[in-house]
C-alpha cells in the first residue's frame, strides 16, 4: 500500500499522517491501540478527565504506544488525571477545549507531545506560544463538540500561515482518502478523524450507534446544546456538539433556558427508555457522516484512505504536468 510521509509522521514516529480522535464514548484502548498498530496514531479519549476510563482505556490499549485525550476544563476540575496520563509514558496528550498553559510545561518535562486541537486562529497562535508540538485546527464540521465559527476549509490554511513550522492537523469532515488529500492540499501534515472511527469495528459504540450512524447522513446534524444540558455536563456555550437531530432535538433546541430549569426531570425522562431510543438518546456524529457506509475494522479504513489520498494526489500531480 501507499504510504505519504509528512512533518507530523516523522514528527510523531508514525507511518501514516492519520490520528484517531480521543472520542470520550469510542476511542478506548482496543481502537486506539488498532489505530497505531495499523500505522496511525490512536489517542485514548479520558471522557470529562476519569481517572478510571484512563485506567482502564491504558490497559485495554497494552503495550501499544498511544496517546490520551483531554477536555480542558474538565481537566481544570480534575488536574490529577494528567499525572496518571503521564505515568503512562502517553505518546502524546491533547488538549482541547480550554486553556492549555497551566498544563503545557509538565506535559514537556515528562518527554510527551503536546497536541493542542484549536477553534480558531487566535487559539492556535496561543497554543504555539506556549509550546504546542502539533496544532489541530478543528472546523465545526466536527463531530461531537467544537467552536461554532470556524469550518475546516476555511481555518486550516489561516493555521498553517499563523504557526509556522509546527505541524498542523485538520479535523472536522474529513472520512475518505479526498478529505485526506484535500487537508495536504490546505497544508496540514495529516488529519485527526472521529466520526469515521466511530463505526469501526474496535469503537467503544455498540452495534446499534454502529448501524445509525450507517444510515445516517450530515443533512441530519446539528450542532446544540441541548444534549449536554440535559445530562448537566457543563461545557461552555461556546463548545456546542454536532449530533444527528432527533426528537429530543426538535423538542429543546432554541428552548435551552427551560430545558436547563427542567434538567432533573428531562434527564430522567431522557435515560428512562432504551438506549438504543435515537429519537431521543444522542448519536454524535459530523457532516462526514455521509461517507461512513460500513462498519469495517480501523486497520482498513486507514489502509483505505491512504491509498485513495495517493492516487487522488498522484491525478493531480499528472493534471499539473500534462496541463
Ligand atoms: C463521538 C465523538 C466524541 C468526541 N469526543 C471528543 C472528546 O472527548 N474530546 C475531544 O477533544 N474531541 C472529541 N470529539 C471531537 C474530535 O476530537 C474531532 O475533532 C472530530 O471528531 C473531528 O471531526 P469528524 O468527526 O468529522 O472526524 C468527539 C467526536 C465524536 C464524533
Amino acid at each position: 500500500m501507499a504510504t505519504i510521509e509528512t512533518a507530523l509522521t516523522r514528527l510523531l514516529g508514525i507511518q501514516h499522517p492519520i490520528l484517531l480522535a480521543p472520542m470520550g464514548s469510542a476511542a478506548g484502548g482496543k481502537l486506539a491501540s488498532a489505530v497505531t498498530h495499523a500505522g496511525g496514531l490512536g489517542m485514548i479519549g479520558s471522557g470529562y478527565a476519569s481517572e478510571a476510563a484512563i485506567r482502564k482505556e491504558l490497559a485495554e490499549a497494552g503495550n501499544a504506544r498511544v496517546g490520551i485525550g483531554f477536555i480542558l476544563w474538565a481537566l481544570d476540575r480534575n488536574p490529577s488525571a494528567l499525572d496518571l496520563a503521564l505515568d503512562a509514558k502517553p505518546a502524546a496528550v491533547m488538549l482541547s477545549f480550554g486553556d492549555p498553559s497551566p498544563y503545557t510545561a509538565r506535559i514537556k518535562a515528562a518527554g510527551c507531545k503536546i497536541v493542542c486541537q484549536v477553534q480558531t486562529l487566535e487559539q492556535a497562535r496561543q497554543a504555539a506560544s506556549v509550546g504546542a508540538d502539533v496544532i489541530i485546527a478543528q472546523g465545526r464540521d466536527a463531530g461531537g463538540h467544537s467552536g461554532m465559527t470556524r469550518g475546516t476549509i476555511g481555518l486550516v490554511p489561516a493555521v498553517v500561515d499563523a504557526v509556522g513550522s509546527i505541524p498542523v492537523v485538520a479535523a472536522g469532515g474529513i472520512a475518505d482518502g479526498r478529505g485526506l488529500a484535500a487537508a495536504l492540499s490546505l497544508g496540514a501534515a495529516g488529519v485527526s478523524m472521529g466520526t469515521r472511527f466511530t463505526a469501526t469495528r474496535e469503537s467503544m459504540w455498540d452495534q446499534a450507534m454502529k448501524q445509525k450512524a450507517v444510515a445516517s447522513g450530515g443533512d441530519q446534524t446539528a450542532q446544540t446544546r441541548v444534549f449536554d444540558i440535559v445530562r448537566a455536563a457543563p461545557w461552555p456555550a461556546i463548545y456546542p456538539g454536532r449530533a444527528l437531530r432527533n426528537d429530543f432535538f426538535d423538542q429543546w433546541h432554541g428552548r435551552e433556558e427551560a430545558l436547563e430549569r427542567q434538567q432533573k426531570d428531562a434527564e430522567a425522562d431522557y435515560l428512562a427508555g432504551p438506549a438504543d431510543d435515537f429519537a431521543r438518546r444522542v448519536v454524535w456524529a459530523g457532516e462526514s457522516v455521509d461517507l461512513v457506509r460500513d462498519i469495517p475494522s480501523a486497520r482498513e479504513v486507514i489502509e483505505r484512505i491512504v491509498d485513495e489520498a495517493a492516487s487522488v494526489l498522484q491525478r493531480g500531480a499528472t493534471l499539473v504536468r500534462t496541463g
